[in-house]
């Protein structure tokens, strides 16, 4: 007897749709077949479709330290609604994640709340070399080199430089939020201080030649080191060039992108400015093209959200006081599967870019509905039209860039290990 069946559904298997019924014991898939089996409880999937549970490699659930913009039990709530079984959480919490303590105590709060399974990202300073030698339960490392949301920065090259090595030689991969922080200064200085306060002056204080350079930067110092690379949100034709060259010679570079800079221009915008104010901010509609373009046929790998939740008054401050970053756990699969509806995305590049290969880039046992992977799914009417608005949404803060937005495509379950989120009793885990 298995503990869960999903049965008369379709399931993406082995790059394709087929009609299939998936069996699970002890949080494993068991068994997938055409034939009845008999099992516990069974979910049926008449007229949906079984994907493998979404993986977001970047979130921000802001616990500990800044709960009142979301939290552990938030935070994994509006991912389960979205079809998200796994994040990433970045480390610029109070305290941030940049001692073997702080990622402990990290990891409980998480497990005691969290509805999906995590694991969380070390951060890197100018300064923890030993903590970095030393660190265990995570394998992946930010590197935040232009200042953000928190106070998380490291912006010497002979610190990233040693840094990477440490990586290379443990095995790790760095994830680089590749901005270069002195144009980046320098710009804002200079567009903050001629009185402009709108998206527009905040897309040229914060300029793709900036991402650019930041990204150059990034890859001579793990060609140097010889440490895998991950540069998250690429969000210009410039960088996607860079990661072209980059790929064909060898390096052992990845990336991802995140759907603002897919669906999201200065020529598009999904709501007022202050909102949408992220780093890197909107970009113009031919860097969208091209980011939209390197995404569809896996230049850039993979498609993560960058989850990064405000407050609606923190929002509606002042322009320059505004925090950056926009949530978006919820709608990443939503907005994706409405692409393959309009056909200008594949399922099996949707399936690739958001389960099997951030599985793949954190060593996961997960992405994708085989034997022996755990049984983590996002089931899913494909055809379903519906608007995204803020009160339909899970996160704390109360609100989505995409507010207003019509997508065809839904997320009708979320299954963590065969439980069904929501429904059962289910406790996310570490996944290290
Ligand atoms: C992020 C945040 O709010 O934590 N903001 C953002 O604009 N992306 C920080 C970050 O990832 O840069
Ligand atoms: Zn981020």
């Amino acid at each position: 007897m298995f503990d869960l069946a999903l049965i008369n559904g379709k399931a993406f298997l082995d790059g394709k749709v087929s009609e299939a019924n998936i069996y699970v014991s002890e949080g494993k898939i068991a068994k997938i077949a055409k034939t009845d089996e008999r099992a516990e409880k069974a979910i049926d999937c008449k007229g949906l479709l079984v994907l493998p549970g979404a993986i977001d490699s970047h979130v921000h659930f802001r616990e500990p330290g800044k709960e009142y913009k979301e939290d552990w039990r938030s935070g994994s709530e509006s991912a389960a609604a979205g079809g998200v079984t796994c994040v990433f959480d970045m480390p610029n919490t109070k305290p941030e994640t940049v001692t073997q303590k702080a990622l402990d105590e990290k990891i409980k709060l998480a497990e005691a709340k969290s509805l999906v399974d995590f694991g969380l990202h070390f951060g890197a300073t100018n300064t923890n070399y030993d903590e970095m030698r030393a660190v265990r339960r995570a394998k992946s490392v930010k590197f935040y080199m232009a200042s953000t949301t928190g106070d998380l920065l490291i912006n010497d090259d002979a610190a990233i430089l040693k840094h990477f090595r440490i990586l290379r030689e443990r095995g790790m991969l760095a994830f680089a939020h590749a901005e270069d922080e002195k144009m980046v200064k320098e710009a804002t200085a200079r567009i903050e201080g001629s009185g402009r306060a709108d998206l527009k002056a905040y897309a040229e204080a914060r300029p793709p030649e900036a991402a650019v350079r930041g990204m150059e930067t990034a890859l001579a110092l793990a060609a140097s080191a010889g440490n895998r690379l991950h540069v998250t949100h690429v969000s210009t034709a410039g960088e996607v060039e860079l990661l072209k060259k980059a790929k064909k010679s060898g390096m052992l570079v990845t990336a991802d992108t995140t759907p603002t800079y897919l669906f999201i221009s200065q020529s598009h915008l999904t709501r007022g400015g202050n909102y949408l104010k992220a780093n890197p901010p909107p970009r113009s509609e031919e860097h969208r093209r091209a980011v939209f373009k390197a995404f569809c046929e896996g230049v850039i790998d993979i498609a993560a959200t960058d989850h990064a939740p405000h407050t609606k008054a923190e929002k509606e401050l002042p322009f320059w006081d505004v925090p950056s970053g926009v949530p978006g756990v919820e709608t990443i699969v939503p907005l994706l599967l409405n692409e393959v509806n309009k056909g200008s995305l594949t399922l099996a590049r949707l399936a690739e870019a958001v389960c099997g290969k951030p599985a793949q880039l954190f060593g996961l046992n997960k992405g994708s509905i085989a034997v022996g992977k755990d049984a983590d799914f996002a089931v899913v009417d494909l055809k379903k039209e519906w608007v995204i608005r803020d009160e339909l949404m899970h996160t704390k803060c109360g609100w989505t860039p995409f507010d207003g937005v019509k997508v065809q495509g839904n997320v009708e379950k979320a299954i963590l290990r065969g439980k069904e989120i929501g429904a059962e009793k289910v406790a996310g885990k570490c996944v290290y």
